[in-house]
């Protein structure tokens, strides 16, 4: 039995909007997802929102709704782009669901029972307008007042329950040395194990400034803080803390998960805390925890203040221009799956789109699909055997590109399964350029071979668009209707179904045009325009 697939997304925050960030992430895992299920993989793909802590509460007063109002439409928005970026998630978790609200108790209790979890005292300077601690240093520097409001900080004491994380020092270091591979890409080790040798501090894991949390067990006022809350959706979802559960006898069986895909600025909390509470409840430890990198736009850090978000109602512009796969390609083999940030720009999306989409992989399929409707009256001629006609042994060479297709998409290096399933289709360019079928078809003495040619062609075609469906699904089984093709990635055979020669000869197919040419980049949007003074009368 092969080994189950788990991956998860980080639960998304509901007091912000979704935008190109949220698809990224969500984008990678689909592709990761779909290919394993295709590889017959037992898969299961998480995402959902993270909706608790002061941060929420505070954007909802400010709108004058609860924060469970708030909670509700904004995890319905994220939902909604689920489904419009065609995402197969298995499940959408949320933070304020009760199955995860009484799973996060239990934790905790068991946390509190085994001594992990303690009541402790923390005392420091505080700041009670900003409610915010500093620590002995920065309030020296501040002058023991507040930098916003001026007034003296003052000294003060709370209870918090805390997670002794000190504890794992040791162990976490010993893991850190015997899997190389538990944090990827390699370039992100190092910041965590450097901070990882400055000593690891407890940490509280409850608040009792604000209500908007999950109740601390058997601790009137004390609420979960929110990154504990949402860390523990990975083992909720699958109902790992209710082993009486229906639940947890389906899906038990996913944990540990193989890959936690992350952005880089949260590596820390799954890379040492999350690790650490879950040797703390003995279970086991995800396999990977994949952090990428950050999109920027045009050069420039995406913020709110430089209005230069890569917001929803811009994706969709690229969506009806270039279609939704056209946008899947772009995340995927241009985006910032590495330790560098990628830049958006509506210049490179547009040469990309055409180099790749329309100029190799639809122009292939569309001048072979053309050429045996023309030669072949629009079916698939047979190929004749033992006919040399260049050096290319295409069994193997269909055979090796898949091969490394696979392992590149297990192993999450998503830009090169997309970009090594596409070097298929750039040998397919090569043999017709330089077989020349066209020239051959003027004599009708070559018809055996310009049939061999274009069932080679062909059935190359075929293969490829199987190994790319994960990344683009809609335009590969477009490709397939042309094609005649039968193939059912619910299946999992994607292996087999890419061994060489299962075309039929005499299947009809149709001209094929995947992608059209779009005429030039799309223009930003035009930022709001400034109130324009009010222009001077003109002279008389
Ligand atoms: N709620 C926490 C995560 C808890 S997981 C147990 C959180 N949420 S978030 O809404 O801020 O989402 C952060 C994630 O969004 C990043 O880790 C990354 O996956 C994605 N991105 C947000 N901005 C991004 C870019 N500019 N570029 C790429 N992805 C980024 O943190």
């Amino acid at each position: 039995m092969q080994q189950s697939a788990y991956i998860t997304t980080p639960i998304y925050y509901v007091n912000d909007k979704p935008h190109i960030g949220h698809a990224y992430t969500t984008t990678l895992c689909d592709v990761w997802a779909r290919a394993m299920r295709f590889c017959g993989r037992d898969t299961f793909f998480l995402t959902g929102t993270d909706e608790h802590g002061s941060k929420v509460e505070k954007s909802a007063q400010a709108k004058g709704i609860s924060p469970q109002q708030l909670a509700d439409e904004n995890s319905a928005e994220f939902r909604r782009v689920l489904a419009l970026f065609g995402l197969s998630n298995d499940d959408f978790i949320r933070t304020t669901e009760p199955r995860h609200e009484r799973q996060v108790q239990v934790l905790l209790r068991q946390l509190v029972a085994t001594g992990d979890v303690y009541l402790g005292e923390f005392e420091g300077w505080y700041d009670e307008g900003q409610e915010e601690y500093h620590t002995e240093t920065k309030a020296k520097e501040l002058e023991y007042k507040s930098p916003i409001s001026g007034r003296p900080l003052v000294r003060a004491r709370e209870h918090n329950y805390y997670f002794r994380l000190s504890a794992f020092q040791k162990r976490l270091e010993d893991f850190f040395a015997t899997n190389p591979e538990f944090v990827r890409p390699n370039a992100r080790v190092n910041e965590v194990l450097s901070r990882l040798r400055d000593g690891l501090q407890d940490v509280p894991i409850t608040r009792t400034n604000f209500t908007w949390g999950i109740p601390m067990p058997d601790a009137p006022g004390h609420v979960v803080y929110v990154w504990i809350d949402a860390l523990f959706n990975y083992v909720t979802a699958l109902d790992l803390a209710e082993p009486m559960s229906a639940a947890h006898s389906a899906r038990s069986q996913y944990w540990p998960a193989r890959y936690h895909v992350i952005g880089k600025e949260i590596l820390w909390f799954h890379a040492v805390i999350w690790p650490a509470l879950l040797m703390a409840l003995k279970l086991p430890l995800p396999q990977c925890i994949y952090a990428h990198s950050f999109w920027i736009a045009d050069g420039q850090k995406m913020s709110k203040s430089l209005g230069n978000f890569i917001d929803l109602p811009t994706i969709e512009r690229y969506h009806a221009a270039y279609s939704l796969d056209a946008w899947r390609w772009y995340m995927v083999t241009q985006g910032p799956l590495e330790a560098t940030d990628a830049d958006f720009s509506a210049k490179h999306f547009h040469e990309m789109y055409t180099a790749e989409l329309v100029n190799t992989f639809a122009n292939c399929a569309s001048r072979t699909s053309a050429m045996i409707g023309k030669y072949f009256d629009g079916k698939l001629p047979a190929e004749a055997t033992g006919d040399a006609l260049t050096n290319r042994v295409w069994s193997a060479i269909a055979a090796d590109v898949t091969s490394r297709t696979i392992t590149h998409y297990e192993r999450f290096e998503l830009r090169q399964a997309a970009q090594t399933a596409l070097s298929l289709i750039r040998e397919v360019d090569g043999f017709i350029n330089e077989t020349q079928p066209f020239k051959l078809a003027k004599d009708p003495a070559n018809t055996a071979q310009l049939a061999t040619i274009l069932y080679r062609c062909a059935e190359a075609i075929r293969i490829a668009s199987v190994l790319l469906w994960p990344v683009m699904p809609s335009k590969v089984e477009e490709l397939w209707r042309c094609f005649g093709v039968v193939c059912d990635p619910r299946e999992g055979k994607l292996s087999a179904v890419c061994a060489w020669g299962q075309s039929r000869a005499g299947t009809p197919i149709e001209k094929c045009a995947l992608y059209m040419r779009v005429d030039a980049p799309l223009a930003p949007l035009a930022p709001l325009a400034p109130v324009a003074p009010a222009a001077p009368a003109a002279p008389a």
